[in-house]
């Protein structure tokens, strides 16, 4: 069978001599942007706190949604006439949606695993639902957005019960990877979309190298790594990242999904991962912290009442600019605009954290270069 012409470009620009991190071109439908990346999540398509043009403002150029709420409302129905996600809430850059399933499994603690598909108590009207991998797909074909995760089994990466994942992922073919190969064969649009497939194996290096090993047997243009922001000791959280990593190729684009805490990022570069998204740097400023270098700042800490410093006197965000620390603990959590000013900062210093894998001079010579004959996608399609 012709290999797919799938609708991503991953060009890597250059590669650490010393670790497995590198930095490249990722080209989607709606983004050109550079990696590594993180993709904050905007749960039913807008991020909570936040306008899709102030995101392209913080040169976000890549966010995450979740198949689960968007499938629920707006539903595909509405999403089919407004010809698309991306048009429906103004979003003209890179989009990814997760599939659904992990949103049900975490959220929903009633869901149940079968060979057909997750079932669920719906938290609407506590009627019972079904989401098969044809189903996450054709809603996810509805949404439209350029990457699209294909339905997994996840076993929590804290539950050391070796038979639980052997069932979960049936060996030797595993449900995980069933369920692929349902979702490829129901995907309706793989010139405008790309299905990832997700490594999953708990924590048991058999189990996951098996796993990653047959998922290279299908032609995809890029993987996720999954199974692995449950609270697993770090030890454990690095063998399985470097483990997948050293199985999938070095020239497709490596995602790793539900980490985002800076430290976490760092590492997991330097393993060799290029796309991250995580619920953390929104989350947390709605409760009322600031991410900075030396760690989180409390606004609401009663040492921020006269400090009339700027979180961060390094950063280039709105709220940097404008605001000090003291007006910030005096509005925190009382107002909703202190919720927007924290989401700022906090998406600010997450993608700008992001930008300084690019800034070693290699790779910002060789980025020069190649800006020059790249077209910036950003607001130029929908
Ligand atoms: N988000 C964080 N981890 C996972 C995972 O293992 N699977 C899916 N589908 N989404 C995730
Ligand atoms: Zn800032």
């Amino acid at each position: 069978m012709m290999p797919t012409k799938h609708p991503l470009t991953f060009s890597v620009i250059a590669e650490c001599a010393r670790t497995k991190a590198r930095t490249a071109i990722l080209t989607l439908p709606h983004a050109t942007l550079e990696t590594p990346v993180f993709m904050p999540v905007g749960t039913k398509g807008t991020m909570k706190g936040l306008l899709p043009e102030q995101l392209e403002d913080l040169n976000c150029r890549m966010m995450l949604s979740n198949t689960y709420h968007l499938g629920t409302n707006p539903g595909p129905d509405l999403l089919d006439k407004a010809k698309g996600l991306h048009s429906f809430m103004h979003w003209r850059n890179g989009l990814l949606t997760d599939s659904g399933g992990f949103q049900m499994v975490s959220l929903l603690k009633l869901a149940r695993i079968t060979e057909e598909g997750v079932t669920f108590k719906s938290p609407y009207d506590d009627s019972e639902c079904l989401l098969t991998p044809e189903r996450s797909i054709e809603i996810q074909n509805s949404i439209g957005a350029d990457i699209i995760m294909q339905l997994d089994d996840v076993v929590s990466s804290t539950l050391q019960d070796r038979n639980r994942v052997e069932e979960a992922m049936h060996r030797p073919v595993t449900l995980t990877i069933r369920w692929l190969d349902r979702c490829l064969k129901a995907h309706k649009k793989p010139e405008k979309q790309c299905i990832f497939p997700i490594v999953q194996g708990g924590l048991f290096s058999d189990l996951r190298e098996e796993c990653a090993k047959s998922l290279l047997l299908r032609d995809v243009a890029g993987y996720a790594i999954g199974g692995l922001s449950g609270g697993e000791e770090k030890a454990d959280f690095w063998r399985m990242v470097t483990l997948s990593t050293g199985i999938l190729p070095r020239d497709k684009p490596r995602y790793l999904m539900g980490v985002g805490v800076a430290a976490d990022l760092v590492v997991c570069v330097a393993l060799g991962v290029d796309m991250f998204d995580c619920v953390f740097p929104t989350r947390t400023a709605r409760f009322g912290s600031a991410l900075v270098d030396s760690g989180n700042l409390y606004l609401k800490h009663k040492r921020f009442a006269k400090d009339f410093s700027p979180i961060d006197p390094e950063c280039e965000c709105s709220t940097c600019k404008r605001h000090t620390r003291a007006f910030l603990h005096s509005v925190v959590t009382v107002e909703a605009s202190a919720c927007h000013l924290l989401s700022v900062h906090n998406i600010a210093y997450q993608v700008s954290f992001s930008q300084f894998f690019m800034s070693c001079w290699e790779v910002r010579f060789f980025l020069s270069l190649q800006r020059g004959s790249l077209k910036n996608n950003a607001g130029s399609s929908s």
